[in-house]
């Protein structure tokens, strides 16, 4: 890449210019310090807990295993970008919300983006079918019923 060339990506509909100093970076890192994205959590920077999970180009990626040049050219959807533009929440935020499915909130931003991602693919999903597709995503606090059921009741938004 040329001294002055920068690399694009589209964060939460904006698309950002990347310094090519960056391009090196972890990318949570780089999406929590450089962007100050911190809905994007940090849990066990290995790639085993799922706190980290985005949407690269509508699928769920965990950013601690990436690098900032990995994505480039995709579009990318953190928990920030979730909320409408007029700031009512997302039909799966507020599912979570109802459902008394957060507790410390840690896990949270990871699970709504990875049953996000899911949904869009699978709208019409059995409980069973959602376990599995969780369960890249830990949680410490709730016993994970409550999180099946709000993903459960929102799945009604993703049918056309
Ligand atoms: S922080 Fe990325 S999977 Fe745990
Ligand atoms: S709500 Fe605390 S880790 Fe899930």
């Amino acid at each position: 890449m040329g001294a002055d060339k920068k690399m694009i990506i589209q964060i939460n509909r904006n698309d950002i210019a990347i310094p090519e100093r960056s391009t090196g970076m972890n990318l949570l890192t780089f999406l929590r310090e450089e962007l100050r994205l911190t809905g994007v959590k940090i849990g066990c920077g290995k790639g085993f807990c799922g706190s980290c999970t985005i949407l690269v180009d509508h699928k769920p990626a965990k950013a601690c295993q990436k690098t900032v040049v990995d994505i480039a050219g995709s579009s990318v959807l953190t928990i920030e970008g979730m909320a409408n533009p007029d700031g009512t929440l997302h039909p799966l935020q507020q599912a979570f919300i109802d459902a008394g499915a957060i507790q410390c909130g840690y896990c949270t931003p990871g699970m709504v983006l990875t049953a996000h991602g899911y949904l869009m693919r699978n709208p019409n999903p059995t409980r069973e079918q959602i376990k599995r597709a969780m369960a890249p995503n830990l949680c410490r606090c709730t016993g994970y019923q409550q999180i099946f059921e709000a993903i459960e009741t929102a799945a009604e938004h993703y049918h056309l």
